[in-house]
């Protein structure tokens, strides 16, 4: 375990106040802070070590190039992946599932031809989907979860059919906390010779991550949502599946050659990676997850079940707090309406009043709040930094919105 006073020391965001108050940070769901180390490699790289890379031959440039490439091998380690070169960097996970939409589904996915989908999944594991159905007349094919927002991995299995081509799912709903057994659905869609596609924005950021032990084919991060800058992101992407891929977006950098007539491409994963990249965004995410890896995955999980346990214990004794999905596993993220409040965009003004950060609204995942029967909720999401005096605090904020609107 680690000593949270002395990490909240490293993100100087946590020593500001908000409207008076000192701020409490419950939306790391929607993007979380950054530690010192991650602001001062930042302004490193721009004040000593910039240019561009992979292209010239001068001292900047290989500079620079060497401290974007080590962010290739911190990714690998941090999602234990086999090979440096399965680790594609992306601007987010967005741009890394649009990716594998067109550059591996699109070419042959015919129509009639199935993905499965949970009904839970963040409209970047959706979209993109979406358009191949519209474009190509692919189906969606989705699994819903149960009341207490838990997906059975075995309803995932039972769906895939003859015509099953892909399964796109994540292993921890943003809205909900919901971890999904995703290595049980891997093993059997293995078996059937189906790939599968994991939305890891949500699940990377709480606990440890182990590709190969997983058995995924393609696995997206978010560096903005792992401490890292906005703009960085990266995805695995198994040797042999990434050899059956088309390049995507075409450019500078992804070629060997090009003629009037004739492009030969670069290998991969360059031949993905095409025009100037989020070159110091790529560096600010390698020393994010090195400082996470430092703190240790393990114990970072261990302090969120805890905070988990405890904000559970204090709003499930709100008995006008309606808590969406309630599972056992869980990780530290509450999605919530109130009896008699209005929209869930007031419950957020009243606690910001407070100094609390929430999310309210759909949180990218309309199909999920259909299936909630709700059009939004307000969302609470912890991160490494967060205490049980912040739950607290959300607690008497969360009574006071009671006592304001019911
Ligand atoms: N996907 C982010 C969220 O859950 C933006 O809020």
């Amino acid at each position: 375990m680690y000593n949270v006073t002395e990490i909240r020391k490293d993100f100087p965001i946590l020593s500001r106040e908000v409207n008076g108050k000192p701020l409490v940070y419950l939306d790391n769901g929607a993007s979380a802070q950054k530690p010192q180390v991650v602001i001062d490699a930042i302004t490193r790289a721009y004040s000593h070590e910039y240019a561009n890379v992979h292209r010239g031959l001068h001292y900047l440039s290989n500079l620079a190039t060497d401290k974007y490439e080590a962010t290739r091998g911190i990714v690998k380690q941090f999602l234990n992946a086999e090979h440096e070169d399965e680790i594609l960097f992306t601007s987010g996970t967005t741009e890394a599932l649009n990716l594998i939409s067109y550059g591996w589904a699109a070419p042959r996915l015919q129509a009639g031809d199935e993905i499965i989908l949970s009904v839970m999944e963040h409209h970047a594991n959706i979209v993109p989907w979406h358009f191949l159905r519209e474009r190509q007349g692919v189906v969606l094919k989705w699994v819903e979860t149960d009341v207490n927002g838990d997906l059975d991995p075995q309803a995932v299995i039972d769906a895939i059919g003859p015509k099953t081509k892909m399964i796109a799912i994540t292993q921890m709903s943003n809205v909900l906390g919901t971890v999904v057994d995703v290595k049980t659905i891997c093993t059997a869609a293995r078996m059937r010779g189906v790939p599968v596609v994991v939305d890891g924005s949500q699940s990377s950021v709480h606990a440890p991550v182990d590709v190969q032990d997983m058995g995924c084919d393609f696995f997206a991060i978010t560096g903005h949502k792992l401490y890292g800058p906005t703009g960085s992101g990266a995805i695995y992407i198994r040797r042999d599946r990434m050899a059956e891929m088309r390049p995507f977006i075409g450019g500078g950098d992804m070629i060997r050659e090009v003629s009037r007539d004739v492009i030969t491409y670069n290998d991969p994963p360059y031949k993905f990676e095409a025009g100037t990249p989020g070159i110091v965004q790529m560096i600010g995410m390698g020393v994010a997850l090195e400082y996470m890896m430092n703190i240790g995955m393990q114990n970072i999980a261990e302090h969120e079940r805890k905070l988990r346990d405890y904000a559970q214990k204090r709003l499930t004794g709100l008995n006008w707090l309606n808590i969406q999905g309630n599972s056992a596993t869980k990780g530290a993220i509450f999605s919530f309406t109130l009896d008699g409040a209005g929209h869930p965009h007031d419950i957020s003004t009243v606690v910001d009043q407070k100094g609390i950060a929430v999310r309210a609204g759909h949180h990218c995942a309309q199909p999920l709040m259909t299936h909630l029967g709700v059009t939004a909720t307000c969302r609470a999401s912890f991160g490494l930094y967060n205490t049980p005096e912040e739950v607290d605090k959300l607690v008497d904020a969360l009574e006071l919105c009671h006592e304001l609107f019911a």
